[in-house]
């Protein structure tokens, strides 16, 4: 087996399950969740974001995106299953939600 083949081995018995690879994933997911991605309003970190300044009866407003990586499981399944403002509807799996509410949680 030449060493290419090897290492290609290697990689294709790796664990699905494995930590970094979760991770990856997650990370995709968070900026591309089939849709617009969250970190385009929360932030990359998820701690929360300015998505738009405009004027309201010439006052000076500010439309943002909450930080969502201190919520609890709970808190963080509502609302992207109900979103509000302007935050889209996704339709995730059940594990999508969990990897996104993992990630975000980890950013803390
Ligand atoms: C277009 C901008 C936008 C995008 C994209 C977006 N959000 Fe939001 N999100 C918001 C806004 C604005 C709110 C606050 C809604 C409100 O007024 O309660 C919010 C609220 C939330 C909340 C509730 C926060 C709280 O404190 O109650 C969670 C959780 C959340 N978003 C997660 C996500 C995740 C995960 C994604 C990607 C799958 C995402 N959002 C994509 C704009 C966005």
């Amino acid at each position: 087996m030449g060493r290419l083949a090897i290492l290609f081995f290697l990689f294709s018995t790796l664990n699905a399950d494995d930590f970094i690879e979760k991770r990856d994933y997650a990370k995709l997911l968070y900026s591309n969740p089939r849709g617009i991605g969250c970190n385009k309003c929360h932030g990359e970190n998820g701690k929360g974001n300015a998505i738009a300044l405009y004027a309201q009866k010439g006052k000076q407003k500010i439309l943002s995106a909450p930080a969502i990586n201190n919520m609890s499981k709970a808190q963080f399944f509502t609302a992207l299953k109900n979103p509000k403002s302007v935050m889209p509807r996704y339709s995730l799996t059940l594990e999508e939600f969990e990897s996104l509410y993992e990630y975000v949680s980890s950013k803390k």
